[in-house]
C-alpha cells in the first residue's frame, strides 16, 4: 500500500457521517429515524433519488453547532488515520441553520474550532467548501452563497454546488457563483455525474469553475476531454460513489484511468464514504488492483490535488513539500 500523503477534495461533511454516529445523536435526542438504515445497519437506498432523501433524513438529526463540531472531530480522526494531510469538505448552510447568516456563523465557529483542535492533534488540515443544493433552486442557492461570501477566509475556502444535477441549468446559479468569486472563493460544481457533457460545459461556461465534482461523463465527448486537458480543469473523481450509485457497472468500466491518460488532471475522493461502503484507503486499493496505479501515479494525483486546492499559498506550499518529501 502506498504511503504517499493524501489529499481529499470532494467529501460531503454530512455524507461522511457514519451510521453509528447518526444513530447515537438520534438516540440522544429521541429523534426517530424511519427508512434510513437497512437490516445490516448501513444507509438504505437503491438509487440517487432515494440516496438524496436518505441523506436529508440522516442529516436532519444534526441540529446544533455542537453536532457539527462532533462530526468534524470524528471525520478528521478517520482521515488522519488514513494518511490524509489536507481535505476540503462540502458543508451546506441550508442544513446549518437554514441559510441564516447569524446561525451559520455559530455553526462555522464550532466547526472551525473542532478542525483547529484536530489539526493540532493529528496535523490534518480541514477546510470548508460551502454547498448550495441544486434541486432547491437558485433563490436558496443565493442564501447559501451569501453565507459563503460573508464568511470567506480562514476556513471557508470555496463554493461548490451539489444536489440533483438533473434539476435546472448551471446558468441559473451564475449570480451565486459571481458573488463567491468576488469574495475570493474557489469555485467547483457537481456536473457530469447525472448529466452528460453539456452539463460539464455548462458549469465551465456559466459558472467559470476551476474544478468539477465528478465530471466523469465528459468521457462521452472527446472534444470536451481535450478541453479539460488543455485548460487544466481538475476533476474531483469519486469512483466508488459512481459505482455504488450505478453510474458504472464495475471498477473496470470506470473512466478515471482513461481520463488520466488523456491528460485530464484527475484527483481521487470518496464523496460520502459510509453511504458507499468505502474509504480513501479502499479507493486507492481498488485503483491499484484494477488499473495498476503505483506510488508515482498516487503522488501525481495528490500533487494535482494540492495545486487545485482552494487553500492559501502557504498551506499549498506545505502540502507540496510534504508530497515531495516522499519523492526519494
Ligand atoms: N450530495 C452528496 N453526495 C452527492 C453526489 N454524489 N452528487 C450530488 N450531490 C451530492
Ligand atoms: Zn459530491
Amino acid at each position: 500500500m502506498t504511503d504517499v500523503p493524501r489529499i481529499e477534495l470532494h467529501l460531503h461533511l454530512e455524507g461522511a457521517a457514519p451510521p453509528d454516529f447518526i444513530r447515537r445523536i438520534a438516540a440522544e435526542k429521541s429523534h426517530r429515524l424511519d427508512r434510513v438504515f437497512d437490516e445490516r445497519g448501513g444507509y438504505d437506498f437503491s438509487d440517487f433519488t432515494r440516496f438524496l432523501q436518505v441523506y436529508d433524513a440522516a442529516t436532519a438529526v444534526l441540529t446544533t453547532p455542537d453536532d457539527y463540531a462532533r462530526l468534524v472531530t470524528a471525520i478528521c480522526e478517520d482521515l488522519a488515520e488514513q494518511g490524509v494531510i489536507y481535505a476540503e469538505t462540502f458543508v451546506s448552510p441550508e442544513f446549518c441553520g437554514g441559510n441564516d447568516l447569524t446561525a451559520w456563523r455559530d455553526y462555522l465557529a464550532a466547526m472551525t474550532e473542532a478542525a483547529a483542535r484536530a489539526e493540532a492533534r493529528h496535523g490534518l488540515r480541514l477546510r470548508g467548501v460551502v454547498t448550495p443544493i441544486r434541486h432547491l433552486g437558485p433563490e436558496r442557492a443565493k442564501g447559501a452563497a451569501l453565507c459563503a461570501a460573508e464568511t470567506a477566509g480562514a476556513w471557508v475556502v470555496g463554493l461548490g454546488i451539489g444536489g440533483d444535477e438533473r434539476v435546472g441549468l448551471p446558468a441559473d446559479f451564475a449570480y451565486s457563483f459571481d458573488m463567491a468569486r468576488e469574495a475570493g472563493l474557489g469555485l467547483t460544481a457537481h456536473a457530469g455525474e447525472w448529466g452528460g457533457p453539456d452539463s460539464v460545459r455548462g458549469v465551465l461556461d456559466d459558472l467559470r469553475v476551476t474544478r468539477v465534482g465528478h465530471g466523469v461523463r465528459a468521457i462521452e465527448d472527446p472534444a470536451l476531454v481535450d478541453r479539460l486537458a488543455e485548460d487544466g480543469v481538475v476533476l474531483e473523481i469519486c469512483p466508488g460513489s459512481n459505482i455504488a450509485l450505478g453510474l458504472y457497472p464495475n471498477w473496470k468500466a470506470h473512466p478515471i484511468d482513461r481520463l488520466r491518460r488523456a491528460g485530464v488532471p484527475v484527483t481521487v475522493s470518496t464523496d460520502d464514504p459510509p453511504f458507499f461502503h468505502t474509504s480513501l484507503t479502499r479507493e486507492y486499493d481498488r485503483l491499484s488492483d484494477v488499473f495498476g496505479w503505483q506510488d508515482d501515479t498516487f503522488r501525481a494525483i495528490n500533487i494535482t490535488a494540492a495545486q487545485a486546492a482552494f487553500c492559501d499559498a502557504a498551506t499549498r506550499a506545505d502540502l507540496l513539500t510534504a508530497l515531495e518529501a516522499k519523492d526519494d
